[in-house]
C-alpha cells in the first residue's frame, strides 16, 4: 500500500537514460534518483541485502558486487533482476535506473567511509530541535519513551548504527493481525502468511489457522513498524540528524 504516490513519481523521470552511458563513463549519482531509488530499495531489497546494501544472511553484498560496480543506469541490474530467482520482475525502467542511483550512491559514500577510525559524523544536527521533533511533527512520543524503552539508546549503540536504528529498525515481534469472519469471533495473533486467496494466523495458544480471503471475512493487520517506513518519506535529512543527535543524548 505505501509508497504508492513515491513509486509513480518515479516514474516520471529517467526511462529514456537506460542503457545511455557507455561502459566506461563512470555513472554519475543523481541525487534525486538516488532520493527515490532509495525508497524503491527500501520496499523490495533491504530485507534481504541490508541497509547499507552491504548484505546479509539472505543475500549478497551489492556494493562489491561487480555485476553492480559494472552496471550502468540499469543496463545489468535490470536484465539481472528478471532472471534471478525470487527478484521483482516488474520494476520500471526508471525505478531500476533509481535504484542504480542509490547503490552507486552507496558505493562512493562506502569509498569515502573506509577508514573505521573515521566514521562519519551523523552528530550533526540540533539535540533540542530533535526533542521537539521527537515529541511534535514525528509522532514519536506516540510509540517511545526517552525514559522508558529508549532510555540509555545513545548509550546501547554507536551513532552510526543508532541512525540506521532509528531508520531500519529491525522487527523483533510479529506483525499482529485480526481476522474476523461475518458472523463470526474475531481471532488475532502473529501474522504467518497472506496473499490474496488466504491468510494464516498464529493465534495465542500456538494454534495455526488459516481462513480463505472472501469480502465478508475482514482482516486489519496491525505492523508497529508501517509508521517507521513510511516516515522514511516525510524526514527531511535535517529532521534525521536532529533526531539522531537527540536520540544520542539519551545516555
Ligand atoms: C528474498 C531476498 C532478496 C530480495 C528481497 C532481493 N534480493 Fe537480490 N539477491 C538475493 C540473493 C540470495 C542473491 C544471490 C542469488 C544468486 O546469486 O543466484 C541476490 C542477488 C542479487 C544481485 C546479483 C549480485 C551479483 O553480484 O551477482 C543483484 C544485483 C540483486 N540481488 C539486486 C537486488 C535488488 C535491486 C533487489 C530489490 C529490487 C533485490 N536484489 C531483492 C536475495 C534477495
Ligand atoms: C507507531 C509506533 C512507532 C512510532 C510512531 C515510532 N516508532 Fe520507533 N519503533 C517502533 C517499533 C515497533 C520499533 C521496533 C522495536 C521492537 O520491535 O523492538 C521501533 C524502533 C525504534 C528504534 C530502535 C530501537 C532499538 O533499540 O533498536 C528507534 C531508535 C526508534 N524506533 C526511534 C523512533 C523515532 C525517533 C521516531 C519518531 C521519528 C519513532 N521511532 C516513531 C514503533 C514506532
Amino acid at each position: 500500500m505505501r509508497r504508492v504516490v513515491v513509486l509513480a513519481l518515479g516514474s516520471f523521470c529517467c526511462g529514456s537514460l537506460w542503457g545511455q552511458a557507455g561502459p566506461y563513463v563512470r555513472q554519475e549519482v543523481d541525487q534525486a534518483g538516488s532520493d527515490r531509488g532509495k525508497r524503491v530499495y527500501t520496499q523490495f531489497c533491504i530485507n534481504c541485502h541490508g541497509a547499507l546494501a552491504k548484505g546479509t544472511e539472505q543475500g549478497p553484498d551489492l556494493i562489491r558486487s561487480p555485476l553492480v560496480l559494472r552496471d550502468r543506469l540499469g543496463d545489468q541490474i535490470g536484465p539481472a533482476l528478471k532472471k534471478l530467482a525470487n527478484h521483482k520482475t516488474d520494476l520500471t525502467q526508471a525505478q531500476v535506473a533509481d535504484l542504480t542511483h542509490f547503490l552507486k550512491d552507496q558505493i562512493e559514500t562506502t569509498a569515502k567511509n573506509r577508514n573505521p577510525e573515521h566514521p562519519p559524523n551523523v552528530l550533526t544536527g540540533n539535540r533540542e530541535a530533535g526533542r521537539a521533533y521527537f515529541n511534535g511533527a514525528g509522532k514519536c512520543n506516540t510509540c517511545h519513551s526517552p525514559s522508558g524503552d529508549l532510555a540509555g539508546v545513545g548509550r546501547k549503540y554507536m551513532p552510526v548504527d543508532l541512525q540506521q536504528r532509528f531508520l531500519f529498525p529491525r522487527r523483533s515481534k510479529p506483525i499482529q493481525v485480526t481476522v474476523t469472519p461475518s458472523g463470526g469471533q474475531p481471532v488475532t495473533g502473529a501474522l504467518e502468511r497472506i496473499d490474496d486467496f488466504n491468510v494464516a494466523v498464529r493465534d495465542a495458544s500456538g494454534e495455526y489457522r488459516t481462513f480463505t480471503r472472501t469480502s465478508a471475512l475482514r482482516v486489519d493487520i496491525n505492523d508497529p513498524l508501517a509508521a517507521h517506513n513510511q516516515m522514511l518519506d516525510v524526514y527531511t535529512d535535517q529532521d534525521m540528524h536532529n533526531v539522531v543527535r537527540y536520540l544520542e543524548s539519551l545516555k
